[in-house]
């Protein structure tokens, strides 16, 4: 059984379809959901799931980031973490950190990779007059929203679509594909999912 810790830094959501699809004979199960802001919303969607919860707040750490990571390294060893999900954890590590949990870490990002990394995904899509989007989980590398792809599922980007509409068609995505991609790579099977 592999045990997974979950990083959030807001609403949870994805943590939250990750949370759900851990039962049964899934390969996996939650062990910790972690977060760098006291205020997420997703901590409390975890305890009322049951799952432990933490908080880091990077926030005291100022820009030492080492002493950030050490502390959430702290947490996830005690943790006994086999997988790390980043589940809209929206802090960027260092190579050192990365490093330390390479291939075992897993990130959600709401665009079709390569297409759109960093932030505004959906805003960037609609500018561009893409006739489709999505979302993308890849193995977390130094290289930010740049590792191994591990699935995609792809949305039509409607006439009138608003980056709130097509986010919200794509998140709904988002909680099929990291579920299944999950299952998989908890298994050794790092073959790429489209959805
Ligand atoms: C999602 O679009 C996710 O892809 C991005 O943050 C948004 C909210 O995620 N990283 P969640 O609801 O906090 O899982």
């Amino acid at each position: 059984m592999k045990r997974v810790a979950i990083l959030i830094s807001g609403g949870g959501s994805n943590m939250v379809a990750l949370v759900r699809d851990m039962t049964g004979d899934h390969p996996c199960r939650p062990v910790l959901v972690l977060s760098n802001r006291p205020d997420a919303g997703g901590l409390a969607k975890a305890a009322a799931l049951g799952v432990p919860t933490a908080v880091v707040d990077h926030r005291p750490f100022g820009p030492n980031r080492a002493g950030f990571e050490a502390e959430l390294a702290r947490h996830l060893d005690a943790a006994g973490a086999d997988l790390i999900a980043h589940a809209g954890f929206m802090r960027i590590l260092t190579p050192g950190f990365v490093r330390r949990y390479q291939g075992r870490m897993l990130n959600i990002h709401p665009s079709l990779l390569p297409k759109y990394p960093g932030l505004h995904t959906h805003r960037r899509a609609l500018e561009a007059g893409d006739a489709e989007a999505g979302c993308t989980v890849h193995e977390v590398t130094a290289d930010l929203d740049a590792g191994p792809i591990l699935g995609q599922a792809r949305v039509p980007v409607l006439p009138g679509d608003t980056e709130e509409t097509l986010a919200a068609r794509v998140l709904v995505q988002e909680h099929r594909l990291y579920p299944a991609v999950m299952r998989r790579f908890a298994l050794g099977n790092r073959e790429r999912l489209d959805l």
